[in-house]
Parts: C-alpha cells; sequence; structure tokens
C-alpha cells in the first residue's frame, strides 16, 4: 500500500519531487486516517504553501477518503476491503505451504466422543486441537487420514442395555435420545449403589455384545446411530466435519484376538487373578482381558494400532487424547514394543489438560457434564 501511494503521490506532483522524497508516516490516531503524508518539505521546490499542495495532490488521488489538516494529506483505506483482498490472495497464493511432508501418512486420532453420552465440553479439547493438527500436517504435505474413535464399545454398553430393558421407553428416547440414554444410565449407577447384583447383570449383556447377540446388537445399533445424529449437530456447529473415518472401539471387537492369540506365542501374557495381563516395566501390568473374557479399553486400542498401521502404513499415528490417560497410551506403546514391533515409537500421545467444573472431574455417571453444543450457542 505504502508503495503505491507514494507512487500516487510522485505522479499527482507531476514528478518534480523525486520518489525517494516521499515520506509516508502513520497518523498518531487511527481516526486521523490510515497513513499521513506531510507535504512541507515539498514547499521550496515547488514554490506553495504546504497547505495547497496537500489540496492538489488530494484532487488527483483515489482513495475511500482523504482529509487535508494543516499541511498534512491523511489517506483513509477502506479496511474491510483491504483485509478481504490480503485473505484472498493468502488462500489462493497458498502462503505458507510446505512440502517436507513428501505425502507420507499421519493417522491422526482426535474427537472421539462418547456414544450414548452427551457430546460435552470435555471433548471440546480433542476436537479442536486434533483439527488444528490435522490443517497444519496437510499444509506441510503429509497425507492425513483423521479417526473419530468413537466410544461405541464397552461395559457401559452392558450397563446401558440393562437398564434400558428395565426401565427403558422407546418413544421418549426417540424424542430426546442422548438425554434419555443419559438419564437411564445415572439411574442404573443410582441403583446399582443399593444393588450389588445390578453389575454384574451388566457384565454379562456386554459379554452377549461381545458375543453379537442379535436383541444387544439391535439396541447398540440404535443407540449408536441416534447419537451419531445427535454429534453431528456440534460438528455443524464448529465446522469440523472431514474425519476420514469413524471406525468406532466396536469395529476392533473382532480383530483383537488375533493380537491376544499373538501375545500368547509370544509368551506375554499372564494371569493374575484370573485375568490376563501384560507384566511390563516400570509401569503398571497391562490389563488385557478380564476374568470373563470381556476385552478392555486397552485391548481394543491395541487392535486398533495394528489395524492402523496395516490399513495405512502411517509414518506417524497421533493421538490428541486429554492428560488422565497417559498411563494408559503409555502402556499401549509398552506392549506393542514387547511384542518387538518399532513402530510404538511412532506413536504419540498428545495430551492436553482436562476441563473442570467447579474444580472437579465431570461425569457423566453422576449427571454432571456441561453440553458443548450449549456452550457453543451461548458464545455465538
Ligand atoms: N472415547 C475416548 C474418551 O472419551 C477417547 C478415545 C481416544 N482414542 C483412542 N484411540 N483411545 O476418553
Amino acid at each position: 500500500m505504502k508503495e503505491k501511494i507514494i507512487n500516487d503521490v510522485y505522479l499527482a506532483l507531476e514528478k518534480q519531487i523525486p520518489e525517494h522524497e516521499i515520506v509516508i508516516e502513520y497518523p498518531k490516531e487511527r481516526k486521523m486516517g490510515d497513513f499521513a503524508i506531510p507535504c512541507f518539505t515539498y514547499a521550496k521546490t515547488l514554490k506553495k504553501s504546504p497547505q495547497i499542495i496537500a489540496e492538489q495532490i488530494k484532487e488527483k488521488l483515489n482513495y475511500p477518503k482523504i482529509e487535508v489538516v494543516g499541511g498534512y494529506l491523511n489517506i483513509f483505506l477502506d479496511r474491510q476491503e483491504l483485509t478481504k483482498q490480503v485473505l484472498e490472495d493468502i488462500f489462493q497464493k497458498d502462503y505458507g505451504k510446505l512440502d517436507f511432508g513428501n505425502q507420507e501418512t499421519i493417522v491422526i486420532d482426535y474427537s472421539a466422543p462418547n456414544i450414548a453420552k452427551p457430546f460435552s465440553v470435555g471433548h471440546l479439547r480433542s476436537t479442536v486441537i486434533g483439527n488444528a493438527l490435522r490443517n497444519i500436517c496437510v499444509k506441510c504435505g503429509y497425507q492425513v487420514v483423521g479417526i473419530n474413535h468413537l466410544g461405541d464399545w464397552g461395559t457401559q454398553f452392558g450397563k446401558l442395555i440393562v437398564a434400558y430393558k428395565k426401565w427403558g421407553d422407546p418413544e421418549k428416547i426417540k424424542q430426546d435420545p442422548i438425554q434419555e440414554l443419559t438419564k437411564l444410565y445415572v439411574l442404573f449407577h443410582e441403583t446399582a449403589e443399593k444393588d450389588k447384583t445390578l453389575d454384574d447383570e451388566a457384565r454379562l449383556y456386554f459379554k452377549k455384545l461381545e458375543e453379537n447377540d442379535p436383541e444387544c446388537l439391535e439396541l447398540w445399533r440404535w443407540f449408536r446411530e441416534e447419537s451419531l445424529k445427535e454429534f453431528q449437530k456440534t460438528y455443524d456447529l464448529l465446522g469440523i466435519n472431514n474425519f476420514e473415518s469413524y471406525h468406532g472401539e466396536a469395529f476392533y471387537n473382532d480383530k483383537m484376538q488375533p493380537v491376544i492369540d499373538e501375545l500368547k506365542e509370544k509368551d506375554l501374557l499372564t494371569t493374575s487373578e484370573e485375568a490376563k495381563v501384560v507384566m511390563l516395566e516400570d509401569l503398571p501390568p497391562a490389563l488385557i482381558q478380564k476374568k470373563d473374557g470381556a476385552t478392555l479399553y486397552l485391548t481394543r486400542d491395541l487392535a486398533t494400532a495394528f489395524y492402523r498401521k496395516k490399513t495405512y502404513d502411517f509414518k506417524e499415528a497421533l493421538y490428541v487424547v486429554g492428560s488422565e490417560q497417559q498411563l494408559h497410551f503409555k502402556q499401549l506403546k509398552a506392549v506393542i514394543k514387547k511384542m518387538t514391533y518399532d513402530f510404538a515409537d511412532n506413536m504419540h500421545h498428545i495430551p492436553f489438560g482436562m476441563i473442570l467444573q467447579d474444580g472437579k472431574k465431570m461425569s457423566t455417571r453422576m449427571g454432571k457434564t456441561v453440553k458443548l453444543h450449549d456452550v457453543l450457542e451461548q458464545a455465538i
């Protein structure tokens, strides 16, 4: 802009003042203009008063607004229009594009809310940090695979199925799925406080689900579908909608056994209190299978890591997950390393701090969560 203004002034003065003598200053206050041209030094050469010189230049320039104040010419730009032009230019020329990624693949695991629970503010950070990392990696020339590793499997589904069978009302669920399912979940925990058999029942139902019991599967599918519809509203508000994959934990249900078998073959599986664990150096043992044969979050993440390595042959795999899962990811990497796979070194947990409510962790179980959708709407 400065160059353009200097050139315009040079032409307006009919080239009588050399360009290098045309000085541009910034007015002390913005309301006086974006640029100021002092015309005092031209008076001697042009044999006119600075005021008149300024008036003459003004006649010949074309800017949104120009004011003559004393011997100064103050120029106002259309900042909005200029900003628009600059941004358009930046996007068009793809400023800052780098290519050191050589189109190698980076897998980014982010967002990953849990089915049948509210999309809470707790998942905001993973979602936006993950998305930012994604944009950066793309800019650096990597091939990015964004994965929404939905929490759609686990003992909580056993609890939910039990609660639904006891107290559920399909009509209410259809009307407000997450709210109703959360209510059922909370009710389950309240009741289980007094009635210990409920937890056993839930374990049984999750076991059934893992064994593909048709009734359990159908309920699970329904809860998942309704939840995804609801999550979508939050993603729409955030403008984040570019996951390459929505394979959640459930997808790995039939992919864990080969990993467990390999652990057995490699003599890494130990029985401890009837459960199967992998003993680790400097870390607590990694629990792989409970005594009733049920698998765990960690077991699913093991199967996931192998699946991703095989499917995407990633250079790096990032897990954008809260710092409270630090131990989980350390164990995950340590188990893979013990199986003698070096790609564990290319798996990185990207931790971030937890969002607290009144200094405490938010818990769906206690019915204490803040919905991300509500917060975003308030912010807007
Ligand atoms: N659903 C999990 C949670 O809300 C996060 C999953 C992160 N990804 C993973 N591969 N473990 O805590």
